[in-house]
C-alpha cells in the first residue's frame, strides 16, 4: 500500500498500563489485563482473539464509553475523558435511532454541528452510497436487514469525518460478497484519508487483508501476546491491496502463525 499526503492531522493513541475489572454479580470479572499499547497515527490496527477477551472493553476505552480500571488511555498527549466525534465508533451491534430515516441517522451528527440542510443531505446521501444503501435512505432502521443497518452505521459514523475510526466486528453479520466489498472500501477510504483505524475481528485472515499490524489478544482476562507488523505481496505497488492477496502463501504462512498462537494461548 503506498503511502499519500495525511488530509487530517491524525494523533497519536497511547495506552500506558490500562487495564478494566467490572464488578459483576459473582464478584469481579477481569476483562482486560494491564495493556500497554502506541498506536501512531494513520495506522491500520487489527485486533483479534477468542470471545470474551476484552476487545470491546479495549475499544471503548479508547472510546470513552468505558473508564480504566488501572492506566490510561490518551490521545494526542491528552487523557480520554468521554466520547468525542474525532473517534468515531463503529459498535459490534448496529445502534440506530428508530424514530429517524436511515438518512436522518446519518445527518445526525451534521445535523448537531449545525451544518445546512442541503449540504448535509447531500453528504449523508454520498456516504450511504459508498456502504450502498442509498436507495434505503428514507426507510426506517427495521425495515433494514441486519447487515443493511450495520451498512448505515458506518456511513454515520463516516459522515462525520473522524480522525480516528474504531470499529468492533463491523463486518461479521455481513454476507461474503458485501463484506469483501466493505473491505476494500475502507481500504481505499484509508488509503485517501490516512485515518487511523483501530479494527477488531475474530477473522485472522480479515486482520491480515486489512491491516497493517495485527494486535493478538489471549483468552480472558485478555492481553497482548503477540503484536506484529503486516506486509503482504503487492503492498509496494501503488493502489490498495487486492482481494487476490487471499489467496497468497504469504497470508496463508502468517494466518497459520497466528491461529497458532491464539491456540497456543487459550493452554
Ligand atoms: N459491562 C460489563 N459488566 C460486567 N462484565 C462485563 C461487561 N462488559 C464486558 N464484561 C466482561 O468482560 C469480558 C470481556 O468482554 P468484552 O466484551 O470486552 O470481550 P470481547 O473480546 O469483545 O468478546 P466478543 O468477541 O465476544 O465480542 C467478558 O468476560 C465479559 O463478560
Ligand atoms: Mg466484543
Amino acid at each position: 500500500m503506498s503511502t499519500s499526503v495525511p488530509v487530517h492531522a491524525v494523533e497519536q493513541i497511547v495506552l500506558d498500563g490500562l487495564s478494566k475489572t467490572y464488578a459483576s454479580s459473582d464478584g469481579e470479572v477481569i476483562a482486560l489485563s494491564p495493556t500497554s499499547l502506541t498506536i501512531e497515527p494513520g495506522e491500520f490496527v487489527a485486533v483479534v482473539g477468542p470471545s470474551g477477551c476484552g476487545k470491546t472493553t479495549l475499544l471503548q476505552t479508547v472510546a470513552g464509553f468505558v473508564t480504566p480500571t488501572t492506566g490510561s488511555v490518551t490521545v494526542g498527549g491528552t487523557p480520554v475523558a468521554g466520547p468525542n466525534p474525532d473517534r468515531g465508533v463503529v459498535f459490534q451491534s448496529p445502534t440506530l435511532y428508530p424514530w429517524l430515516s436511515v438518512r436522518g441517522n446519518v445527518e445526525f451528527g451534521p445535523r448537531a454541528r449545525g451544518e445546512k440542510r442541503a449540504a448535509r443531505k447531500a453528504r449523508a446521501l454520498e456516504a450511504l452510497d459508498l456502504v450502498g444503501l442509498k436507495d434505503f435512505a428514507d426507510k426506517r432502521p427495521y425495515e433494514l436487514s441486519g447487515g443493511m443497518q450495520q451498512r448505515a452505521q458506518i456511513a454515520r459514523v463516516f459522515v462525520n469525518n473522524p480522525r480516528i475510526v474504531l470499529m468492533d466486528e463491523p463486518y461479521s453479520a455481513l454476507d461474503p460478497f458485501t463484506r469483501e466489498q466493505l473491505q476494500v472500501q475502507l481500504l481505499e477510504l484509508w488509503q485517501r484519508e490516512r485515518k487511523t483505524i483501530v479494527f477488531v475481528t475474530h477473522s485472522v485472515e480479515e486482520a491480515l487483508f486489512l491491516s497493517t499490524r495485527v494486535i493478538v489478544m489471549s483468552a480472558r482476562p485478555g492481553r497482548v501476546i503477540a503484536d506484529r507488523k503486516v506486509e503482504l505481496p503487492g503492498d509496494d505497488q501503488p493502489g490498495v491491496r487486492s482481494l487476490e492477496v487471499l489467496g497468497t502463501p504469504e497470508l496463508a504462512a502468517q494466518k497459520a502463525e497466528l491461529a497458532r498462537l491464539i491456540l497456543e494461548a487459550h493452554g
